[in-house]
């Protein structure tokens, strides 16, 4: 067998973004020993990229709100298919995940009051967008990272996860290397806690940046049998800058919605009028992404193949208040003042609203031992994602899955591990060595062009089964990549691995697609307009003993009485553009 250094704790976390570092805290804070891996800088994890604000039903600003409120928003914004304990839990803790991590050192912006300003974020009835500008995720990063440091708790970034091991449907650990210097570890654990993020690079146009984002998550657990749910419903944030082309897709945030932006056509008409008269520019993001597609396509666009995004009409130390990094972003990239001149935007591939399917409450997953929370996490949110949730899902969630984690290491009387699975993990990193006639690149460039091409913001039948016939070619082209290796260099063996992910997360959102015949939320089929009750379900992935891909329906879970009570009791006409205008 190949040499390998061996480590030892209770708990192992793979990621090191807002998930991770909340569920590692958990497991310290319990007394037992945690490990957190990652494959990038620690200090950079995507994380750092959301912008906006993280949602907590306070009040604070409109006394109306409430948790139940908050349940309503996002469960009916959801078009019903998100998990409704999931979203209860997300509802009401939310307000104690954002009061903790303020006393951590994350910086929100205050009322005079000193109570933490609330701004407008799309879909939401009152104003629950706590923030920090628009460098949200970076303050609440920033904050995990000082109390993890205060914790002692090891960080390992540079590594890159290849397998979980696995003996008797229980996870005992994780294969990894060193990406600077390929040095391989098995990590031993009693559990483990997958917080890798989703799949969104690998759209040609991404909210993310390279290498972040790729499914590894999706995969490693498709891998030893968990299975995957909501697979087809991925957002495209209605936002993305347009220029330069090198970072097309880079997040312009809803708090430009949020704090009074308007979208206009290239033709100077202000078109959200057409697509939700009240909600306007605040409307659900797949609405105004679709919004913003059909103006593109329909010859209606802004010079550069987008729509503008105006709020040269607010005061320009307002905006600099705001939305800081937005303001430097557009006069660094584009030279552009955004308090003198309209951006413009088009939809980007920018969160995966499904992912490995978890108890709601634990968040542990079909393979004993082993758990989920963050964005590779999936149920929570259905057919589309209210802007704000993902921040509270991270801290919610990883909380409850380090917690789960460490009950389930307590109670552990013994583990069973196995050489086997060893040798294995061993051999999944030296099949990929070896010389072969294709490179990493254009391959991902491939599948990025297949997914941003076939299963974009529209899909249709014809269209993701092309995209389905394509991947296949991709899955044997696969097996003919040069990877060297070299002393300093094991950027070549980052880059299979997350060529695999990318193409088993890609194939599985393209096969779920296919499988709904409709139109609900960020799932748009062109040939399938409308959104029918035949497809008020779930759909499932697994991955077979032969490693091919398949996909079956789940009947959604009901509302229980109390929480259709609820959604009944509480407001659902939204109110947001005569707020504005106050
Ligand atoms: O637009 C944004 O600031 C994104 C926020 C989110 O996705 O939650």
């Amino acid at each position: 067998m190949h040499n390998h250094l061996t480590d030892i704790s209770n708990i192992l976390v793979i990621g090191c973004g807002g998930a991770g570092l909340r569920a590692a805290i958990e497991v310290k804070l319990s007394g037992l020993s945690v490990k957190v891996l990652g494959k990038r800088s620690k200090v950079d994890s995507h994380t750092s990229l959301a912008a906006g604000g993280i949602n907590a039903a306070f009040a604070n600003v409109d006394v109306q709100d409430s948790w139940e409120q908050h349940f309503a928003d996002t469960f009916l914004e959801g078009y019903g298919l998100g998990h409704p304990k999931q979203i209860e839990i997300l509802a009401k803790e939310s307000p104690a995940a954002v009061e903790e991590i303020e006393k951590w050192g994350a910086n929100f912006a205050k009322l005079q009051n000193g109570k933490l300003d609330q701004r407008f974020f799309g879909a939401h009835t009152y104003r629950r967008t706590c923030y920090s500008g628009d460098y949200t995720g970076q303050s609440i990063l920033q904050a995990l990272l000082r109390k993890s440091k205060l914790l002692d708790i090891p960080i390992y970034d540079s590594q890159y996860v290849t397998d979980l091991l696995i003996k008797d449907n229980c996870c005992f650990g994780a294969m990894s290397f060193n990406t600077i210097n390929g040095e391989r570890t098995i990590h031993l654990a009693d559990a483990v806690i997958i917080c890798t993020g989703g799949h969104t690079r690998i759209w040609k146009k991404s909210s993310s940046r390279m290498q972040e984002n790729t499914g590894d998550g999706y995969y490693l657990s498709l891998k030893v049998g968990c299975k995957l749910i909501d697979m087809e419903m991925v957002q495209f944030h209605p936002t993305g800058m347009v220029l330069p082309e090198e970072i097309a897709g880079t997040l312009v945030t809803e708090a430009v919605r949020g704090e009074g932006g308007i979208l206009r056509n290239g033709e100077g008409e202000r078109f959200m009028v057409k697509y939700d008269s009240e909600r306007m520019e605040l409307s659900t993001r797949d609405r105004v992404a679709i919004a913003n597609y059909t103006e593109i396509m329909e010859g209606r666009s802004s010079p550069n193949g987008g729509v503008y995004l105006d709020i040269s009409h607010k005061d320009k130390d307002f905006i600099i208040n705001k939305i800081p990094k937005i303001y430097r972003k557009f006069i660094d990239t584009q030279l552009l003042d955004i308090s003198k001149e309209p951006m413009e935007v088009a939809p980007t591939a920018h969160y995966s609203m499904g992912g490995i399917m978890v108890n709601a409450e634990d968040h542990s997953t079909n393979v004993r031992g082993l758990y989920a929370a963050g964005e590779v996490a999936g149920g929570l949110h259905g057919a589309n994602r209210l802007g704000g949730n993902s921040l509270g899902e991270v801290l919610v969630f990883g909380r409850l899955a380090g917690k789960a984690a460490v009950k389930y290491s307590k109670n552990l009387a013994f583990q069973i591990r196995s050489f086997e699975s060893l040798k294995d993990a061993h051999e999944s990193i030296d099949i990929f060595i070896k010389k072969g006639d294709l490179l990493v690149r254009p391959l991902q460039n491939e599948l990025s062009e297949i997914m941003w091409n076939f299963c974009g913001v529209v899909k249709n039948k014809e269209k993701l089964e092309k995209g389905l016939e394509r991947i296949k070619i991709l899955k044997e082209e696969v097996k003919n990549i040069d990877v060297r290796i070299e002393d300093n260099n094991y950027q070549d063996l980052v880059n299979i691995f997350d060529l695999e992910a990318s193409i088993c997360s890609g194939e599985a959102s393209i096969r779920s697609s296919i499988n709904r015949n409709e139109s609900r939320g960020s799932h748009q089929r062109e040939d399938f307009p409308e959104t029918s009750n035949n497809y008020a379900l779930n759909y499932v992935t697994s991955m077979g003993a032969d490693k091919e891909l398949s996909v079956e329906s789940q009947d959604i879970l009901n509302l229980d009485d109390a929480l259709k009570e609820i959604i009944l009791s509480t407001e659902t006409i939204k109110i947001m553009q005569d707020r504005l205008l106050e």
